[in-house]
């Protein structure tokens, strides 16, 4: 059935402006003012933005880390992610040594399969670089449509892949038209300070950010992007926490390297102090990159407004604290790394970041789904309004106040590190395809509905066309 959202005021990522929008067939037909459609169903945006279905770039849903799985799944993270106005995720699939690519990915498309209820894509771990995998490298980028590509210069002994690897994966992106990725911390140093803290019988919660300081994620940052010039290649950091790793990144820019730089919410609104609260409450709070002190997070926010950092991600790696995040009673480096934000991202965004006047509205939407889309081979079909883009849409109340709660959130997790932080503005209803997923605050959408997205190359012409659709009212 046709949908008409009527009296709503549309926001891309460069124009602000009233007028109606027609769905039809999951795409958005026309756009135009008093529109009038017979057979429509009208749904009234009145007081409302619209803005483009939010797209998440950075989620680990039921990923196994330290000796467990993170809680959130592709069922219940979409479902929150929805609540939250996210109608796109692009999920880190793991591999590991000498297994196929193609294995790694079956099992993600496994876990994943009727059960996303928004639209969803991988991002694939390279942990090694040999024959096997330079062959299956392209194959996975034309029939998975997986074109970008998460290298992890931290977790020694886990997931660390070394220089070497991480340069040959930056060539051969550059060959392909992929996009690498970087989990960017020196992780041979903090094994080091690890050691000597463990050694000196530290091992509250506090001291997995003692022990992985600014200059660790700044060092391991600027080699990052120093290889990237090296093989003119292409570079997106993953959850930026910190002023130094801010530095290297807009160095790189300025140099003309082709660096892009994603920060998390946890980064702009929480601090290190929160890894002090008793009662291992501290563990809560156990990110890597670590929190960081307060004042990072004026960097990060002018960074985010000056174009320095471009996009938000969640990071969303929800451990509960009883049971999975207490592994780590006694030792901190046994904690699971990760938090539930997966729901919450777009609203302190806007909340902190519109209301307070630190970026605008349209900076917010380019931050959030636009840039995002650009970057990971997704647009125009996701991260805009425009005719023949798919309609995932959401429409926002900005005057609806909201108190963060575990007692209100639809993540899994037993706990919401956000608990008791009031946001002003949230999405009251949204559409994945034109179909509903949240109307007026209750989720109707159906597992499953979620559909893989094969995406298009790095910087590729293809992200470009659009597949216009007709107009016939
Ligand atoms: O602490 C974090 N960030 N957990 C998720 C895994 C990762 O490094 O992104
Ligand atoms: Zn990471
Ligand atoms: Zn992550
Ligand atoms: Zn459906």
């Amino acid at each position: 059935m046709k949908k008409l959202i009527k009296n709503g005021i549309i926001v891309t990522a460069t124009d602000t402006y009233q007028a109606d929008l027609l769905i039809e067939n999951g795409k958005i037909s026309c756009i135009g003012q008093d529109l009038a459609v017979g057979g429509a169903e009208v749904i009234d945006a009145k007081g409302c933005y619209v803005f483009p279905g939010a797209i998440d770039p950075h989620t680990h849903l039921e990923m196994p880390f330290g000796g467990t799985v993170s809680k959130d799944d592709f069922e219940t993270g979409t479902i929150a992610a929805a609540f939250g106005g996210t109608t796109t995720v692009i999920d880190f699939c793991l591999t590991s040594k000498g297994e196929p690519l193609t294995n790694a990915i079956q099992t993600w498309h496994a876990k994943s399969k009727d059960k996303a209820v928004i639209d969803y894509g991988f991002h694939l771990m390279i942990g090694e670089i040999n024959d096997d995998v330079l062959e299956e490298l392209p194959v996975v980028m034309d029939e998975e449509g997986i074109t970008s590509f998460k290298v992890f210069m931290a977790y020694k002994n886990v997931f660390q892949a070394d220089d070497g690897t991480l340069f040959r994966t930056l060539v051969a992106a550059k060959e392909l038209g992929g996009l690498v990725m970087v989990h960017a911390e020196n992780g041979d140093v903090i094994e080091y300070l690890i050691q000597q803290a463990l050694a000196e019988g530290k091992t509250d919660p506090i001291y997995h950010a003692l022990t992985r300081p600014p200059e660790v994620e700044g060092e391991a940052t600027s080699r990052a992007t120093q290889l990237t010039g090296l093989a003119n290649s292409q570079l997106y950091v993953v959850h930026v926490s910190c002023a130094d790793a801010v530095e290297k990144i807009a160095d790189a820019r300025r140099k003309g390297f082709d660096v892009w730089g994603e920060t998390c919410p946890q980064y702009l609104v929480l601090d290190q102090t929160y890894l002090e609260k008793p009662d291992f409450e501290g563990a809560k709070y156990v990110w890597s990159p670590p929190l960081r002190e307060k004042w990072h997070q004026d960097v990060l926010w002018n960074a985010l407004k000056n174009g320095d950092l471009q996009t938000l991600g969640s990071d969303q790696c929800s451990f509960d604290f009883k049971g999975q995040k207490d592994l780590g009673k006694g030792d901190f480096t046994k904690i699971p790394n990760g938090g539930p934000i997966i729901e919450d991202r777009v609203s302190i965004l806007f909340s902190e970041g519109v209301n307070k006047g630190r970026i605008t509205l349209n900076q917010f939407v380019n931050i959030t789904s636009t840039r995002i889309a650009k970057l990971f081979g997704l647009y125009p079909q996701k991260g805009t309004i425009a005719v023949g883009t798919d309609a995932d849409l959401v429409i926002f109340d900005p005057k609806i106040e909201r108190i963060i709660s575990v007692e209100t959130h639809h993540m899994a997790a037993d706990y919401n590190p956000f608990e008791g932080m009031k946001v002003t503005g949230e999405p009251v209803t949204v559409l994945s395809r034109g179909e509903f997923v949240i109307r007026e605050k209750q989720f109707v959408g159906k597992l499953g509905h979620g559909r893989y997205l094969k995406r298009a190359k790095y910087n590729s012409e293809k992200t470009d066309v659009r597949q216009s659709n007709s107009l016939t009212i």
